[in-house]
């Protein structure tokens, strides 16, 4: 590389790595509450509301990530990163923007569908304009969630995987864009 590598700015690089903690934490506390949830009613019903709060704050974060990203838009790629890999890069990228998007609202709609209205950290009541649904409805919406986090997962492993690759590979400078 020659100069100083170009980044993302500020307020993106702090969003980027906020929201990839909290991803991480939203795997854990949804594999938990769904397939190993405590017996002790009080902790599951913190988990679970740890869990939808926290999905919540993510959805107030994109939105504002996507504010700042397309005011700003992304820094220049070196050039030896060829048309291939820029093209799959962008698709990766659409991909978990779209991911982060749908995935918190799929659990909104599941846990409303479900009867089970948010409290935000049990402080703040969401509303949402849907009712209880037939039970075939908020299945159908239990594994439409299911399925955002599988994808979701497979684009964050994809993502890890480019990262590692310019990293420790091409050593070409990208992953110093986003730190
Ligand atoms: C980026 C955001 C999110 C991620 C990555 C995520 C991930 C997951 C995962 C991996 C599970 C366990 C697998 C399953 O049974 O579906 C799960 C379950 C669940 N999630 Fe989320 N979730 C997110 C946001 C939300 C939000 C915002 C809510 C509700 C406000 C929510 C409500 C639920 C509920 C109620 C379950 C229990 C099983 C079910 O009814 O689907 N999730 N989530
Ligand atoms: C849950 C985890 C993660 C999520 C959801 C995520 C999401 C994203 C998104 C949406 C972008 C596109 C940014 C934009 O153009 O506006 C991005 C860029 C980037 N991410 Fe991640 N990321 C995660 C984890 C990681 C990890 C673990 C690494 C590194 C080890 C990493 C390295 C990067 C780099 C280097 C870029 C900039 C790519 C470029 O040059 O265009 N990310 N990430």
């Amino acid at each position: 590389m020659i100069g100083k590598p170009v980044r993302y700015p500020l307020g993106l690089r702090v969003l980027h790595w906020l929201m990839a903690v909290l991803v991480v934490l939203m795997f854990a506390l949804g594999l938990t509450i769904a397939y190993a949830p405590p017996a002790d009613e009080a902790r599951a019903h913190l988990l679970f509301n740890l869990h939808e709060s926290t999905g919540l704050t993510l959805l107030a974060l994109l939105l504002l990530r996507a504010l700042l990203r397309l005011r700003g838009g992304a820094p220049a790629l070196p050039r030896s990163v060829g048309r291939p890999v820029r093209v799959l890069a962008r698709l990766n990228h659409a991909a978990l923007y779209l991911l982060l998007l749908v995935q918190p609202v799929l659990g909104l709609l599941d846990a409303y569908a479900a009867g089970a209205p948010l409290v935000w950290y049990e402080l703040v009541p969401v509303p949402l304009p849907i009712a209880r649904q037939p039970k075939p409805i908020s299945d159908a919406l239990v594994a439409a969630h299911w399925w955002g986090a599988a994808a979701l997962f497979a684009a964050v492993a994809l993502h890890v995987a480019g990262a590692a690759w310019h990293g420790l590979i091409r050593r070409d400078g990208v992953v110093r864009r986003m730190v």
